[in-house]
């Protein structure tokens, strides 16, 4: 079951990127173009210089005595000189564009990032959290706090042209401003395990008053009126629960959920329990309570996370994979 859809790239403003969509994106294009320009003219030149030399000035005969020109002072200084002045200009284009990236605008809307084995999870000023799915307001800067609760992660969003590690123990941060109402793509950037090709999330950029509305709904504009199965559908898919549970019988990091409601589970210590909404439950909440024979304590705990009308409909979901 892949029930999850994510943005695609979309081409455009730069050749070698996604359609750039954030204040940042013009000046590392333009810093990226200027240094690739520069090193093509360079590699083009001084290559093809030793080529003509290899060819005009090879030995053609044993009588052949090597020149005895060995300097000239004027050709020296411009080939220190240019290369020189053309290397501090490209650190100050660099400083620059790192200092205004590095540096959030004062009053920026803050959101708390939190970057764990697979899940972004992104929790606003007033409490809404929301799982891998990142509503920001458009012309608005944005400022991201994040952390890891296990291994280096990278929050990395390829239209916005950011990128930052995600690191436990300690907070990194990151800005931008987008530009355009749209969904984009949020990557992991750093290798994170089995799940890593999964860490992705949806970056919406909102117009404020459609950003106010979802925040106000508590970051769910869609699950009004699902069923309780339907939104434990919903909440399994934004959760990235597949990246570790299948539904279809095959093992992963974690046991499958197919067939295990009403099942007797076998336990690490040997023990075996039912599974009933009470395991189930606890099982999501407090995810190392009880480890099935075979697997690792490695699932995240969700014990205040998710809310109880979230854990209902995840039962709900769950007691119907037969
Ligand atoms: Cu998280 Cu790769």
């Amino acid at each position: 079951m892949h029930l999850s859809t994510h943005p695609a790239i979309e081409l455009g403003t730069s050749f070698w990127m996604p359609k750039a969509t954030s204040t940042l994106a013009p000046d590392v294009d333009w810093a990226f173009n200027i240094v690739l320009i520069l090193c093509v003219i360079f590699f083009v030149g001084i290559v093809g210089a030793m080529l003509y030399f290899v060819a005009v000035y090879r030995r053609k005969n044993d009588d052949d005595k090597t020149s005895p020109v060995d300097h000239n002072a004027k050709i020296e200084f411009v080939w220190t000189v240019v290369p020189t002045v053309l290397v501090v200009w490209l650190f100050f284009v660099g400083f620059k564009g790192f200092m205004n990236a590095t540096v959030a605008p004062a009053g920026a809307y803050e959101i708390t990032v939190k970057a764990e084995k697979w899940n972004w999870t992104f929790t606003y000023p007033d409490g809404t959290v929301s799982p891998n799915f990142l509503a920001v307001p458009k012309g608005k800067p944005v400022k991201l706090i994040m952390s890891s609760t296990d291994v280096l992660h990278s929050f990395y969003v390829p239209e916005f042209r950011v990128k930052r590690d995600v690191i436990p123990g300690s907070y990194t941060t990151l800005w931008f401003e987008a530009t355009e109402a749209k969904e984009v793509l949020l990557e992991c950037a750093e290798y994170c395990g089995k799940g890593h090709s999964e860490m992705l999330g949806t970056v919406s950029v909102m117009e404020e008053d459609k950003f106010k509305e979802w925040l106000e709904a508590g970051g769910d504009l869609t699950s009004k009126g699902l069923s309780p199965v339907k939104k434990g559908e919903q909440l399994f898919t934004k959760w990235n629960c597949k990246t570790c549970h299948s539904v279809d019988g095959s093992a992963g990091t974690g046991p499958t959920l197919k067939g295990v409601f009403g099942s007797s589970v076998p336990l690490t210590d040997g023990t075996s329990v039912n599974a009933d909404e009470n395991y189930v439950r606890e099982s999501i909440l407090l995810s190392n309570a009880k480890i099935v024979r075979g697997f690792s304590p490695v699932m995240p705990i969700f014990k205040g996370t998710l809310k109880d009308k979230d854990v209902d409909a995840l039962v709900a979901f769950i007691k119907e994979q037969k």
